[in-house]
């Protein structure tokens, strides 16, 4: 696997357009799979996971050409296998979408217990909750998740954690099934109202997405629709507090300002210059942020996927900040590597106290996960001298052509063997 070399000193200027969001479309994907009608998916990043979902639909015996680099078309018509392979499911955790994508097609699914980044555990009780109440019988056998239902009808769900990946499952299995499901204490993430007008372009019934209550009724079946993915408001966070760090000055188009909020608003608070227009934000730097406590929450709290760049914001600020992470509890694993490029970190249970006014210098560091990847990229910019990441299998899963976009900003940044 090739590594990245970051060298640092650089400050960064221009302009960077913003990817389809990826936690969205690894979710429409297998939504595809619901209707035998014509789909096709605009704005589509061009990253790993989407590759990864595109051959196992492959292997399904889905039609699926790429239109354009960004534009996919899928005919599901001939879809006539329940049972996914291990070999790529284990690639990416978003393919327990298969499960009530395939449930809601076939009333079967056989679907291995899926991989992806190591955030601590990840249970996906609550998905297997919601299947259960739609009528369908459960056993994992050799690591596999086999659903199997005589016929779906809808429920009652009330989640017992709030869960993006539970409350687009509940949705997938829900929308052909027979009656009413509502779906309490669901999740409500831009990414969640993406799927559910995906779906309902279709011709499903779900409504309230986008709150804590999802009303779906079940529809016999789905037609064709045509896409466009949201923008990608994690990649956005990324190039925004890369360019906060760097004291640059980088517009940033093709966002939605307002999935951003807690994003804006943290830097803001760090005396950070964010200006938004429309579909457009500029974030200019300072030579010394303001240290702040940051808590991560669901949707729309600060984002558990912003959390280890923020972090390395904080060890360039004026004073010490706490980072509280509420969503997952094995999420700091990239501190102990931060440390090995000098920063001050000290973690306690799920809070970790960030020392500001830090020197970082380079380091080999490894990707510990996707986002944390993202993490060391931004800590090589400011590092003096280099940084080597290894392991960037995970930043290239979730970013798409990272290099060459922060090349263009006048980052220092190459692939090596
Ligand atoms: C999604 C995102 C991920 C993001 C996370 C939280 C995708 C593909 N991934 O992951 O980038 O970090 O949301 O915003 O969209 N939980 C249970 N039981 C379950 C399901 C979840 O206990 O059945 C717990 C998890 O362990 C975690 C919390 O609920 O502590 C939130 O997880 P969830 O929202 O489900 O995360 P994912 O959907 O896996």
């Amino acid at each position: 696997m090739p590594r990245l070399l970051v060298t640092g000193g650089c400050s960064l200027a221009g302009t960077v357009k913003i990817s389809g969001a990826k936690n969205s479309a690894v979710a429409i994907i297998p939504a595809a799979l619901l209707t035998e009608a014509p789909v096709r998916i605009e704005n589509l990043p061009e990253i790993d996971d989407i590759q990864v979902l595109v051959d196992i639909l492959t292997y399904l015996g889905v039609r699926v050409v790429w239109e354009t680099p960004s534009t996919l078309f899928i005919d599901a018509s001939k879809l006539t296998k329940w049972q996914a392979p291990y070999d790529l499911v284990k690639k990416l955790r978003a393919s327990y979408y298969l499960l009530g994508a395939l449930l809601g097609r076939f009333q079967k699914a056989e679907v291995p217990v899926p991989g992806g980044c190591d955030l601590g555990p990840r249970p996906i009780d609550q998905h297997i909750k919601g299947f259960v109440s739609l009528g369908a019988k459960v056993d994992t056998e050799h690591g596999i998740v086999k659903l199997e239902a005589d016929r779906l009808v809808g429920a009652e769900v009330y989640l017992d954690v709030v869960s993006v990946g539970a409350t687009i499952n509940i949705m997938l299995a829900a929308v052909r099934a027979e009656g009413r499901t509502v779906i309490e204490n669901a999740a409500k993430e831009p990414e969640i109202v993406d799927v559910a007008n995906f779906l309902n372009a279709m011709g499903a019934k779900i409504r309230g997405a986008g709150t804590d209550v999802i009303r779906i009724t079940g529809v016999k079946e789905l037609g064709p629709v045509n896409h466009c993915v949201i923008p990608d408001r994690i990649e956005a966070g990324t190039y925004m507090i890369a360019a906060a760090a760097a004291q640059g000055n980088v517009l940033l188009t093709d966002v939605i300002p307002k999935h951003l909020d807690p994003i804006i608003a943290k830097l803001r608070e760090m005396n950070i210059t964010v200006d938004v227009q429309d579909d457009q934000l500029r974030v200019i730097g300072v030579e010394q942020p303001q240290a702040v406590d940051i808590k991560t929450f669901p949707y729309p709290g600060f984002p558990t996927d912003m959390q280890s760049l923020a972090m390395v914001l904080l060890t360039q600020a004026e004073g010490s900040s706490i980072i509280t992470e509420n969503v997952f509890e094995g999420r700091f694993k990239h501190v102990d590597e931060l440390k090995r490029m000098g920063a001050r970190i000290k973690v306690e249970g799920r809070t970790a106290i960030v020392d500001g006014r830090t020197l970082l210098t380079g380091a080999p560091v490894r990707a510990t996960d996707l986002r944390a990847g993202a993490a060391f990229i931004i800590a090589g910019l400011i590092a003096q001298g280099e940084t080597i990441i290894s392991d960037i299998g995970h930043i290239y899963r979730g970013y798409e052509r990272v290099c060459e976009k922060l090349t263009a900003l006048g980052a220092k940044i190459v692939e090596i063997e």
